[in-house]
């Protein structure tokens, strides 16, 4: 077992108020991307538009780690300089998503299990030896009426558990995804059952595949109502709820939490993460950081829309969306900072 590699990896993920990108759309989900921005989608785009991110100016002054997908980390600048060796150099940690993505859970209508554990050892060796030092595996759990089922859930968290200990027994941190959709019109309080269930059922797969905790990295969804659901919860509730829920199930020796952002406008994602810092500054057992993708990217993907002469400033709008979210890590983030 890699214990100092992990151990470092993990220190470096979480260092001062930084924090994580995910930069690891799928094909089909960058090209959706890429089509509602007018964005073409080929392989060469998708190239490009990773090449902007890794060459972001100063990334590695916001950024701790960078969570890849297969094509991109195969992938060089113009230059001919591997995205991952643009990455080192800034100061930012590679990772890798290695989950093959969701299909439907047989017997259990409308919902998912995520794929990927065939041949998975295999695949962290090699990406440990192209240098990824942490991995994400996302579980997707989804709100309906009569859903999630307790069969969904265990199935998910248990795959998600073997994931992580084959993870750390090739020297790679795993970070963990269990993210309950916000798609529906269910309220807050179902947010929070789905997920407190979710997160319990989860750690108790981890301890039943003898996963180290100290070495694990949580990415939760927040504690939110349904993005169809009547009435916005208020910044402090929806704070204090996620907290609440992390404290229930999340053991102190997990050393951090890194939110994903989940279709949330990059401003509600950063003020909630500003809110739990706020409120709960120097009272939790273990780090909370940001690991955003459409938080981070959308407004910069938005100003690219694919052209050359808009890769400055695309980049510098991804420098300061990650830049406002170290200061609500240290709960300095203020709406008026958006000017
Ligand atoms: O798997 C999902 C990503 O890692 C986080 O994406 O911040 O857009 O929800 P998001």
């Amino acid at each position: 077992m890699k214990a100092k590699e992990m151990t470092h990896t993990v220190k470096a993920l979480f260092a001062g108020d930084k924090g994580l990108l995910a930069m690891d759309e799928s094909i089909p989900t960058c090209n959706k991307r890429f089509e509602e921005a007018g964005i073409p989608q080929t392989i060469e785009y998708r190239r490009k538009y990773r090449q902007l991110i890794v060459t972001t100016p100063n990334l590695g002054k916001v950024i701790s780690g960078a969570i890849l997908f297969d094509e991109t980390i195969h992938q060089s600048t113009d230059d001919g300089v591997p995205f991952i060796d643009m990455l080192k150099k800034a100061g930012v940690v590679p990772g890798i998503k290695v989950d093959e993505g969701t299909m439907d859970l047989a017997g259990f209508p409308g919902e998912k299990i995520t794929m990927g554990l065939d041949g998975l050892k295999e695949r962290l060796s090699k990406y440990f030896d192209m240098g990824a030092r942490f991995a994400k595996w996302r579980a997707v759990i989804t709100i309906g009426s009569v859903i999630p089922s307790r069969g969904c859930i265990e199935a998910n968290m248990h795959a998600l558990a073997r994931y992580a200990a084959l993870c750390q027994e090739a020297g790679i941190v795993p970070i963990v995804e269990p993210e309950v959709l916000m798609d529906g019109a269910h309220d807050l309080k179902r947010c929070f059952d789905a997920t407190i269930k979710t997160q319990h059922i989860l750690f108790d797969q981890l301890f039943a595949q003898n996963v180290n905790l100290k070495w694990l990295i949580l990415k939760p969804n927040m504690v939110l109502p349904g993005l169809s659901y009547a009435k916005p919860a208020s910044i402090d509730k929806v704070a204090e709820a996620t907290v609440n829920c992390l404290l229930q199930s999340v053991p102190p020796v997990v050393p951090g939490v890194a939110f994903l952002s989940g279709g949330q406008s990059a401003e509600d994602a950063t003020a909630h993460l500003n809110a739990m810092h706020v409120k709960y500054k120097g009272k939790l057992p273990w780090a909370l950081t940001f690991s955003f993708a459409r938080a981070i990217q959308q407004p910069a993907l938005e100003i690219w829309k694919g052209k050359d002469e808009n890769v400055a400033e695309a980049q510098k709008m991804l420098y300061f969306r990650a830049s406002l979210d170290n200061a609500a890590r240290r709960g300095e983030y203020t709406p008026e900072m958006e000017k």
